[in-house]
């Protein structure tokens, strides 16, 4: 039996189409949102989990300079590349868990489940004190989450409460390009990872689709780093 091939690389070549393009629109209303709320002011910025690259185009096009954008996956980054093709955006090949940017940026975003990839509160951490070091002071960090708001948030497996999540070819029954494991994160373990992490939490509002019956509802949060 073949190993399954690893997270994105399926699906590089069509997230846009399937799924990146769509949700773009609603992570695009979420931030400026949240931006206009809190009068957020930033010359640079860092996109993490930057997938195929779709906001960090979006900020070049804004004249926010330097935008660096970073992923895992070499590509969902082959995508971004070709995206931002002139525009002056840097892009990076790291896991956020050990992220290291050239400078600090005044805004570093982190959207569309990208933490929800980290199975434990440990990584979790990490990747928010990561985060706490990749902003410099004043700065904000925005990232969204799928949250667990009740049993059906996921389901036990050992030490994580994790999502199985099936990203499918023509609609609900079809097979799936890629099945991918998430863990959804009660308010109370987001709280406990931020606290120690050098950032501060500004605000946490809920966004798009809240879903009872799947437990789950997802939240966007804006911390700041003193
Ligand atoms: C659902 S996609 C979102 C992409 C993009 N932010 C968007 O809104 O379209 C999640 C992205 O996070 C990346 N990712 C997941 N875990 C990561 C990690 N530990 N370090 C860096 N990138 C990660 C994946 O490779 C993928 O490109």
């Amino acid at each position: 039996m073949t190993a399954p091939a690893p997270p994105y690389e399926t699906l590089a070549p069509v997230y846009d189409t399937v799924l990146g393009d769509r949700a773009f629109c609603r992570i695009l209303r979420a931030f400026e949102r949240i931006e206009r709320r809190y009068g957020l002011v930033f010359r640079s910025a860092a996109d993490v989990g930057c997938g195929t690259g779709t906001f960090v185009a979006h900020l070049r096009a804004r004249g926010v300079h330097p935008v660096w954008g970073v992923d895992r996956s070499p590509h969902m980054l082959a995508r971004a590349l070709v995206k931002n093709d002139g525009n002056g955006a840097r892009f990076l090949l790291q896991d956020l868990r050990t992220l290291r940017l050239p400078h600090q940026v005044a805004l570093l975003t982190c959207q569309f489940d990208t933490l929800n990839y980290l199975l434990t509160p440990p990584e979790l951490r990490t990747a928010l004190a990561a985060f706490a070091h990749a902003v410099e002071p004043g700065g904000h960090a925005v990232f969204d989450m799928v949250t667990r708001t009740g049993e059906g948030g996921g389901q036990r497996v050992g030490e994580a409460w994790v999502r199985r999540v099936r990203v499918l070819r023509h609609g609900p029954r079809g097979t799936p390009y890629e099945t991918h494991v998430q863990r959804a994160y009660t308010l109370a373990e987001i709280g406990a990872a931020l606290a120690g992490s050098g950032l501060q939490l500004r605000g946490a509002h809920r966004v798009g689709e809240t879903r009872p019956e799947a437990g789950t509802a997802r939240v966007i949060f804006l911390a700041r780093r003193p």
